[in-house]
């Protein structure tokens, strides 16, 4: 009887069964409480080895190694940061983040809907370039052979022909063309190395047949060259991004030296007065490691269960001094869908931090305008993709493989390749504003660039190296946390780890 009343449990969860998972559940200390976690975690199969492990951490819940803090002693005594006595001054911009707004349903209309907006949004940015005139592609057979002609079309098809040049076929809403790029034009063809498929470019050419033109310029929609705004006040943004809270590898000791800073509990008075002027907290994604992210993780967790890794993470986080107003998004190991473009990270997994006036959270990618800067987040996924297809890009230098998607107004670097990409009516992914400062995490590696007025600032991690990582042979930078002087736009960075720490 046991086993039908299971079956009827799962099929609510809409939850299948594999193997001998029924077996296994019938023998298991709780079923409920195991298909209950199973549910948060968005398991979808469930089988015989996972329902071993869930019930094994029903007899025994694993350990933490480091010493549990016991109290929040709040800032310091006679700390007078600044940043207290100032109102806030931020304004989350909703209508450009998908939190409440995503209704695909992944039928071939939504996206054919996402494909149109991408088109129309970045097209319209192409058609603003003063030295850029495009026509119609269907326009083409009305100019003469060796004319000038300019278009605008997105990538669909790419090859190299059988005479060396490099070909792109492209298409508006209504026509198609192919562009040719010459092999005896190495400046070009340099230029051409960056195009991928879905990119909206412009080319200026000359036609040599009908739906045939070969190029003589390629442009992206790019972001218009413009002075470093600044705030009117004297105010600092500080960021962190890649907790990992859960993971055997987060670097719990270094981030609640982290925490002793902000509370103006360390450091020298030079150092306090730097932290006094923090009036806001970004917090770019993975805030906590998850569940079953990748295969074998579960052996890598310190916290087996995402509701406690929130819980952890909540804790952390309410020692951030009250006054200063702090914006997280998700990353692709928090409690949302694996695709971009994210919404929030649900309530019910921070329900104490939602209920305080000074958390926000908002989706990946998520717009804020902090003392009349706009500012973008945005944790990064997509940048695996566009660094593996671009050999000229290192994930060591995240940054510059940032402005190749600023360059294109479109943190969607291509669709199709390893990260997937809900078909949403409205192209959350295109950058719509001209942001003064983008915050990314995810490659656990800092960086910053200066682009056109827009400054990127890449977070490090909080996680030690992993052995992913090590086979990668890529060298992490944990504990580093970058402040932003809104008002001069100086960056400075602050060490928290080990014996080379700052403070
Ligand atoms: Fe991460």
């Amino acid at each position: 009887m046991i086993e039908k009343e299971i079956l009827e449990y799962a099929g609510k969860k809409q939850m299948m069964l594999q193997g001998k998972a029924l077996e296994a559940l019938a023998k298991s200390i709780d079923y409920k409480k195991i298909l209950d976690s199973l549910e948060i975690e968005n398991a979808f199969m469930v089988t015989e080895e996972i329902v071993s492990q869930k019930n094994a951490l029903l007899k025994e819940a694993p350990k933490s190694k480091v010493k549990q803090r016991v109290a929040v002693t709040g800032t310091a005594k006679g700390f007078k940061p600044r940043a207290k006595d100032m109102e806030p001054n931020f304004r989350i911009m909703k209508e450009l983040d998908v939190t409440g707004q995503s209704c695909s349903e992944g039928k071939v209309s939504d996206f054919m809907h996402l494909f149109r907006s991408k088109f129309e949004a970045l097209s319209g940015m192409l058609k603003n370039r003063h030295h850029l005139a495009p026509k119609p592609i269907k326009r083409l057979n009305g100019v003469a052979k060796n004319e000038k002609v300019d278009v605008v079309g997105m990538v669909y098809e790419q090859w190299t022909s059988k005479n060396g040049h490099l070909a792109f076929r492209i298409e508006d809403l209504e026509d198609k063309c192919v562009v040719l790029v010459m092999k005896n034009d190495p400046k070009l063809t340099e230029i051409a190395a960056h195009i991928m498929l879905d990119d909206v470019i412009g080319v200026k050419g000359v036609k040599f047949g009908d739906q045939f033109l070969i190029a003589k310029e390629i442009l992206w929609p790019d972001l218009p060259m413009r002075p470093a705004k600044t705030s009117e006040r004297k105010v600092s943004l500080a960021s962190i991004s890649d907790l990992h809270v859960g993971s055997k590898l987060f670097l719990e000791k270094d981030f609640y030296r982290f925490l002793d800073w902000i509370n103006g509990r360390i450091g020298s008075e030079k150092e306090k007065e730097k932290v006094g002027n923090i009036k806001y907290l970004l917090v770019v994604g993975d805030n906590v490691d998850g569940i079953g992210i990748y295969p074998k993780q579960f052996d890598e967790l310190n916290i087996r269960d995402i509701n406690k890794q929130y819980d952890k993470f909540t804790k952390m986080m309410m020692e951030i001094p009250d006054y200063i107003e702090v914006i997280i998004c998700p990353g692709q190991h928090d409690a949302v869908r694996w695709a971009d473009p994210k919404p929030a990270i649900p309530k019910e997994f921070v329900k104490e931090l939602s209920d305080r006036e000074n958390f926000h959270f908002i989706g990946s990618p998520g717009w804020v305008e902090i003392e009349g800067l706009k500012t973008l987040l945005y944790h990064g996924d997509s940048l695996h993709d566009l660094i593996s297809k671009m050999s000229f890009l290192k994930s060591s230098k995240p940054e510059d493989a940032t402005v190749e998607l600023l360059k294109k107004r479109d943190l969607m670097s291509a669709y199709g390749l390893r990260h997937p990409y809900v078909p949403e009516k409205k192209d959350f992914m295109i950058v719509r504003e001209e942001p003064d400062l983008v915050f990314l995490g995810d490659m656990h590696h800092s960086g910053f660039a200066n682009y056109r007025g827009t400054t990127v600032i890449h977070n490090g991690t909080w996680q030690a190296q992993t052995d992913y990582q090590v086979k990668l042979g890529h060298t992490p930078t944990p504990g580093l946390v970058p402040i932003i002087d809104l008002h001069t736009r100086k960056i400075n960075q602050t060490r928290f780890i080990g014996n080379e720490a700052d403070v």
